[in-house]
């Protein structure tokens, strides 16, 4: 068979016009490209400084990390061990004890507020604030003991539960 050179450039054009329908009606669809979030993480692996006190970043991002930093998974590991021994016993993640739920604790609450909070519950109600006094009535008026850490332990739980959030998050995601 003699080799038709104008019907085999008629072919390769018309594969390439395919190629090029697809990848933009792919990409209309979002489902290749580069999004703001694949550059953003780019730029973070790119060595971007990140923010100082990274226990707290952990926890105001509210968003799953990559991968923990040393210092971050450190605090996890020392919130997750104080949360074993002073809150579970009324406490869950997800469901009511004695106590609330803490899931999403740290989108309900500022920090400044959690951390007097749990240092001295009964303090913060008797001052008169709103909220704690709304949770304590709506818990029958039972206190919190009152709990001698320190803010950066207070911290490490909060980060231990904000890690235990984005585990649910993550795992639904593969579902
Ligand atoms: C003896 C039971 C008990 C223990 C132990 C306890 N809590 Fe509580 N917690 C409660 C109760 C009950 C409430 C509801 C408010 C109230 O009645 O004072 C509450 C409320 C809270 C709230 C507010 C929740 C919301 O939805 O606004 C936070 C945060 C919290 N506890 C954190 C902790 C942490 C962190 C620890 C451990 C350091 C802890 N609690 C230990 C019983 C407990």
């Amino acid at each position: 068979m003699r080799f038709n050179s104008v019907g085999f450039a008629l072919t390769v054009g018309m594969a390439l016009v395919v190629v090029l329908m697809g990848f933009t009606l792919l990409s209309a669809a979002g489902l290749v490209g580069f999004s703001a979030a694949d550059v953003e993480a780019a730029r973070i692996e790119a060595g971007k400084p990140q923010p100082q006190d990274t226990t707290m970043a952990l926890v105001d991002a509210g968003l799953p990390r990559p991968a923990l930093s040393e210092a971050e998974a450190a605090a996890v590991a020392a919130g997750s061990a104080l949360y074993a021994s002073n809150c579970a016993q009324c406490h869950a993640v997800n469901e009511v004890v004695v106590g609330p739920a803490l899931a999403g604790i740290t989108k309900r609450r500022p920090v400044s507020w959690l951390i007097p909070w749990i240092k001295n519950s009964s303090k913060v109600v008797a001052s008169g604030d709103e909220y704690a006094v709304a949770i304590y009535n709506k818990y029958n008026k039972q206190q919190m003991p009152s709990f001698g850490l320190s803010d950066s332990e207070v911290k490490a739980i909060l980060a231990w539960l904000t890690s235990q959030e984005n585990q649910g998050k993550a795992m639904a995601s593969q579902l």
